[in-house]
């Protein structure tokens, strides 16, 4: 492993307007439990629904799994001081819930619930602050078998599992995130069947919406209620920027059902407290109801100490009768390639996108600090002869999405952290190992971490913050 050496400073490089920025502003890097862990069957884990997904002929590119992934479980230690190595305050990690209550209802298991505390231990001593996430998509498989999300007794599971972990890591961690992209949970999840459990029902997924917000609010209240020292409590949401291809009617009407069915499904019932109108009727036209019951809303809209932004690019939409592209939009929406570069993922590089909507989340919901909690970008790197990854695109890539933020922040964005996505290369879902989003290389057949160039440019632009 070379990641040791600390990365020296050059005054040499632009500054993306890090003046507009407070002073405590959060520097971090991302990474999620499944993605990383490995360790599937260790120390008392039970199956989730991604390991169960990843057995599923075609589903994953490669047949790929996260059986070992990048070992993390057993390498934690020298993760964490590579992670401080890159001089960043702040890791965001998720906890895998069939390892912590293996059977997604009942005892913790001490052994799962025991990685935890080392890791966070190991945070604390080193001067990152741990940015939990009690839920990035690694459902126990034992849930999904007696109806996922979709059921409502899942966001009750959610919250007994939740309070394990508040009973072991509650006294040191200060952050916490209730879930990552519900979104993705439901519509990829449970309508499109790209992600895990690959079921293809419609009316499940707006259920699963219904239930993974009523989960959420459930453990924002018991996290706040159970507290014995002072904490932050968040969601994270993937949130585009969306724009209309033109002025069209049928143009502005496909840009209010996709912003509807991405965005403000969830950014409304939880910060005003109330489903869209315009989305609820949408839905009812396909013959899908939600399943609200009377205090679901008031439980949902829990007061928010943050609300995470995940971005990764911008949608322009048209009307068009042929297209049906799903994400739960419906038929007739097409997005409009603007002609920008793309990442390996085929994701348009649009930053502008980033600065658009940070300004209008603290104009329509005002009130809530942003916290970028993942931006990042995968391209096909490969180990130079010098034993270097030199990926220019991808440190342009944070460069101008930091850009972007800090002028978000001068137009009025209320900003607190930025965490780049990812700290090292991993399990990228449905691609997966194919794609690499890290900021570190993974040499999967050795284990062995690089820190790429783009590790190195991000370490000098934290080191140059804090001077
Ligand atoms: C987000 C996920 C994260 C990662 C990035 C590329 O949707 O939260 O786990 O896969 O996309």
């Amino acid at each position: 492993m070379n990641s040791t050496t600390a990365p020296t400073a050059t005054a040499a490089e632009p500054d993306p307007g890090l003046a507009h920025l407070p002073a405590d502003f959060l520097w971090g890097v991302a990474t999620s439990s499944y993605q990383i862990e490995g360790a599937a069957s260790e120390d008392g884990r039970t199956p989730s629904i991604w390991d169960t997904f990843c057995r599923v002929p075609g589903a994953v590119v490669g047949q790929h799994n996260g059986d070992v992934a990048c070992d993390h479980y057993r390498r934690m230690p020298e993760d964490v001081a590579m992670i401080a190595g890159l001089g960043v305050n702040a890791y965001r990690f998720s906890i895998a819930w069939p390892r912590v209550q293996p059977h997604g209802r009942g005892p913790a298991n001490a052994r799962g619930l025991d990685f935890y505390k080392r890791l966070v231990d190991e945070l604390l001593a080193r001067g990152v602050q741990p940015w939990i996430t009690l839920y990035h998509w690694d459902l126990p498989q034992e849930l999904e078998d007696m109806g996922g999300w979709p059921a409502r007794d899942t966001a009750y599971r959610f919250a007994d599992y939740a309070a394990l972990v508040q009973t072991a890591l509650g006294d040191r961690v200060e952050h916490w995130t209730t879930l990552n992209e519900p979104w993705c949970s439901a519509y990829l999840g449970y309508a499109e069947g790209m992600h895990a459990p690959g079921r293809r029902e419609p009316a499940a997924a707006a259920a699963a919406t219904h239930h993974l917000l009523l989960g959420h609010g459930l453990v924002a209240q018991q996290l706040r209620d159970r507290a014995t020292t002072p904490l932050k409590v968040g969601i994270t949401l993937n949130l585009s920027d969306h724009l209309a291809a033109s002025d069209d009617p049928g143009d502005l009407d496909a840009l209010r059902r996709a912003d509807g069915i991405a965005n403000r499904l969830y950014l409304d019932p939880l910060l005003r407290g109330a489903y869209p109108a315009d989305v609820v009727a949408d839905l009812e036209r396909q013959g899908i109801k939600l399943p609200v019951r009377d205090g679901d809303l008031e439980q949902i809209a829990q007061p928010l100490d943050t609300l995470g932004v995940n971005y990764y690019s911008h949608n322009t939409y048209a009307a068009d009768p042929r297209a049906d592209e799903g994400g739960g939009y419906g038929a007739g929406i097409r997005t409009v390639p603007q002609g920008a570069e793309r990442t390996a993922m085929g994701w348009e590089v649009l930053p502008e996108g980033l600065t658009r909507l940070l300004v209008r989340l603290g104009r329509d919901y005002p009130g809530t600090p942003l916290v970028i909690t993942e931006n990042g970008a995968a391209y096909d790197d490969e180990v130079a002869p010098d034993g270097q990854v030199h990926d220019p695109l991808r440190v342009e890539y944070f460069r101008s999405h930091i850009a972007a933020v800090c002028r978000a922040a001068e137009q009025g964005a209320d900003i607190r952290g930025y965490f780049a996505w990812s700290l090292m290369d991993n399990f990228e879902w449905a691609e997966g190992y194919r794609r690499r989003f890290g900021l570190v290389h993974v040499d999967y057949a050795t284990q062995r971490r690089t820190l790429k160039d783009s590790a190195q440019w991000y370490s000098r632009l934290v080191e140059r913050f804090s001077r």
